[in-house]
C-alpha cells in the first residue's frame, strides 16, 4: 500500500484501526477490517470483524465500533473522524449498511479514511462523510 502523508490526528486514527484489526474474526473471509472512531470528546473506540458461520450474521468492523462506542459512553456520543483499514492491502470503503448506522452518530464533514484502489494501488483516502453517503436514509415526519 502506498500512504500519502497523513495528517496526525488520522494517523493516530489508522494506527489504532490497524491494532484492533489484529483481532478480527474472519476465518470464512481471510479480510481482517479494522475500524476506530474519534469521538467529538477526544475518546478513540476501536472494533473489527467478527465473522459468522451463518454468513450473512457477520458483523462489520464499523458496527462493532459503533456499537462499542454507544456502550462506553452512552447514546450521546457524536464522531469526528473515522479510519477505516484492513490488514489484506484490499481495498476496503465502508458498506452500505454501515455508512448508514455511522451517519447517525456522525458529523456531516467529518473525515474518513479507508483504503481504495486498484489491486496493487491501493492507498487509504480521506473523504468528508456526507460525500459517502450523500443520500443517508432519515425519518422526518
Ligand atoms: N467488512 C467490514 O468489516 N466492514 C465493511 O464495511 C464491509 C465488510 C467485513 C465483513 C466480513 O467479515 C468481511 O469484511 C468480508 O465481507
Amino acid at each position: 500500500m502506498t500512504e500519502q502523508t497523513i495528517p496526525i490526528p488520522m494517523r493516530t486514527l489508522i494506527d489504532a484501526a490497524t491494532a484492533v484489526a489484529a483481532h478480527a474474526y474472519a476465518p470464512y473471509s481471510g479480510f481482517r477490517v479494522g475500524a476506530a472512531l474519534l469521538l467529538t470528546t477526544g475518546e478513540i473506540v476501536t472494533g473489527t470483524n467478527v465473522e459468522n458461520v451463518s454468513y450473512g450474521l457477520t458483523l462489520c468492523a464499523e458496527r462493532a465500533a459503533l456499537v462499542q462506542a454507544v456502550a462506553l459512553y452512552g447514546p450521546a456520543i457524536r464522531v469526528a473522524a473515522v479510519a477505516v483499514v484492513n490488514l489484506n492491502q484490499a481495498a476496503s470503503p465502508p458498506c452500505g449498511a454501515c455508512r448508514q448506522v455511522l451517519a447517525e452518530f456522525t458529523e456531516p464533514d467529518a473525515p474518513i479514511s479507508f483504503p481504495a484502489g486498484q489491486p496493487g494501488a491501493v492507498r487509504a483516502v480521506t473523504a468528508p462523510f456526507s460525500a459517502i453517503l450523500p443520500y443517508a436514509f432519515d425519518m422526518k415526519l
